[in-house]
């Protein structure tokens, strides 16, 4: 009788509890509309949102390899199970045709679906709740004026209960904080329009901030270097391990072009960040690389002297043009002794990295290399599996891949050369396991023109006129 009343009361508790849990996750439904006239946005209002879905990547994430541009369909996996970005070409059916400006914004903003459904941080909303409406505004006429595609989402593959979106409330409950980005008056509009950029569309913290066990980003750590699709994406605050210190003027060159002489090319998911920031307007990169500067800090005493030195060496290339320091022609590395790493180093790397070759094939001295200085070989292995393809009718830096070519032993005694040679941090670990692990995943690097034109947004032109 007593333990029949105190069970009577637990389970009134719990669908009280569920009852409110459920009022507090449910969204309302937000009418369709008939896809709007394309002719009915401005010009200038879609080109703007050109520009911001260029910042925004939603290219990269929104087109599947060789699928067509914003029609979805990209596996994203994520430690919890695999989610396909949806079709935001404006198709009335499988697309956001029948979304209203409203509901884009809402989505934007809470990571809402039209239907009042819960959408997975996947899609970076926790980033792009920063937005303004304005903004929000233009981004929905490029859009609704792209080419509709008629193209169905794969399913998620997600495990119970992580498949049933209500859940995802309680995600945002802990871990989202809605709202524009609010302007910090201590500093002046560049600095306010780069953080603008970076904390919101640029999503630059979704890959370079570590993350918890719920996959959300970590308070107190933005910056602090974090993962993304088996790639390091490095510390960008004090922490950062780049051997030369980056400051603006490096930083603006390097996210335009996807390369700095200082410090090497833009790889992996970093590649289609930079593709895209080429094609944006020259302020707005000046501002990501202002704000960027001001995470890092002006560099300590020590690793400024550091930096200059590193730069004094001969064979550095100089900024802006395909010379080296100092017109030494440097000759390349001789490994003499037993050392299976420096020999492999001396017959197949040196001739590129040190013996002050222009680009394409000269590659920085290896002594500059974030890769070769970060905390994970990751990169570096990536690298010297699959190389960097030379991307199409332009002088963009080339390596061939060595998959073929060395083994795991090997490649783990080529990393432990390289570590203890052109760094000064501690070794890395299990590496010949690292690389067979990374050789099973058999990624192919994307490389974009340095430009940005290879995937840029397409054309930001009205395409869509034919209904
Ligand atoms: C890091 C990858 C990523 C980026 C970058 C990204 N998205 Fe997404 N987006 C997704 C995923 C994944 C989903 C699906 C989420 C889900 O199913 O819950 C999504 C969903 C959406 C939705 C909801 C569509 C629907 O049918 O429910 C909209 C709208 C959207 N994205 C717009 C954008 C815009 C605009 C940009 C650029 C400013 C962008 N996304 C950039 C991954 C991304
Ligand atoms: C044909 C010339 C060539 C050869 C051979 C070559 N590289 Fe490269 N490598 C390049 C170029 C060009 C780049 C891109 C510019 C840059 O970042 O240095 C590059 C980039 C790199 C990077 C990334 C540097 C960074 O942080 O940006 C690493 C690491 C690297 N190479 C290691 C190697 C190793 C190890 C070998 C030998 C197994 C090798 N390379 C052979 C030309 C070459
Ligand atoms: C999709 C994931 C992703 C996003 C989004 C992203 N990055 Fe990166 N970033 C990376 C990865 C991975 C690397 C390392 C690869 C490499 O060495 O080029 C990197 C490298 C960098 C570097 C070079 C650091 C160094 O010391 O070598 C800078 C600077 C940088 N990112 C800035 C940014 C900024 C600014 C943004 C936002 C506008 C951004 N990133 C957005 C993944 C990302």
């Amino acid at each position: 009788m007593k333990l029949a009343r105190v069970v009577a009361i637990v389970v009134v508790i719990v669908l009280i509890g569920l009852g409110g849990f459920v009022a507090f996750a449910w969204r309302s439904e937000i009418a369709a509309i008939d896809p709007p006239q394309p002719q009915s946005f401005d010009a200038a209002l879609v080109q703007k949102g050109a520009t911001l879905a260029a910042l925004g990547n939603c290219n990269s994430c929104h087109s599947a390899p060789a699928g067509k541009s914003f029609a979805g369909g990209l596996a994203l996996p994520t430690p919890f199970g695999t989610i396909y970005s949806t079709n935001i070409t404006p198709d009335p059916d499988t697309g956001i045709g029948r979304w209203s400006e409203a509901a884009f914004i809402r989505a934007m903003r809470e990571g809402v679906d039209r239907e009042g459904n819960h959408l997975y941080p996947a899609f970076p909303y926790d980033h792009f709740t920063k937005v303004t409406d304005d903004d929000d505004k233009a981004l929905y006429a490029y859009l609704m004026t792209r080419t509709p595609v008629r193209a169905e989402a794969p399913a998620n593959d997600l495990p119970f209960p992580l498949n049933v979106r209500l859940v995802l409330a309680g995600w945002k409950a802990l871990f989202f904080e809605s709202g524009p980005y609010a302007i910090d008056r201590a500093h002046d509009p560049q600095w306010n329009r780069g953080a603008y950029l970076v904390q919101g569309l640029g999503h630059c913290g979704s890959c370079h901030t570590p993350r918890n066990a719920l996959g959300a980003e970590e308070r107190g750590q933005e910056f602090a270097g974090g993962e993304a699709e088996g790639w390091t994406a490095y510390a960008l605050d004090a922490s950062s391990p780049a051997p030369v210190p980056w400051d603006a003027d490096a930083l603006k060159a390097y996210l335009a072009s996807g390369w700095h002489a200082h410090h090497g090319v833009a790889r992996g998911p970093m590649a289609e960040v930079t593709a895209n920031l080429g094609t944006v307007p020259d302020e707005d990169v000046q501002a990501i690389a202002t704000y960027v500067a001001s995470v890092m800090g002006p560099p300590s005493d020590a690793a400024k002297a550091r930096g200059d030195k590193l730069l004094q060496q001969p064979g550095v290339h100089q900024p802006g043009t395909d010379a080296q320091t100092a017109g030494t022609q440097t000759i390349p590395v001789k490994a003499d002794g037993q050392d299976q790493g420096a020999l492999i180093y001396a017959g197949a790397c040196s001739s590129c990295h040190d013996a002050g070759r222009p680009l394409p094939y000269g590659g920085i001295k290896l002594n500059l290399s974030t890769a070769v200085n970060g905390p994970d070989p990751s990169n570096p292995i990536n690298v010297i599996l699959y190389g960097l393809p030379a991307a199409e009718g332009q002088k963009s830096p080339v390596m061939p891949g060595f998959q073929g070519v060395l083994n795991d032993g090997q490649m783990a005694a080529l990393l432990i050369y390289m570590r203890t040679t052109f760094s000064d941090k501690p070794a890395w670990k299990d590496l010949e396991d690292k690389v067979a692990d990374i050789r099973k995943g058999d990624r192919e690097m994307t490389v974009h023109a340095a430009d940005g034109t290879s995937s840029a947004p397409a054309n930001p032109t009205r395409q869509n006129t034919s209904w």
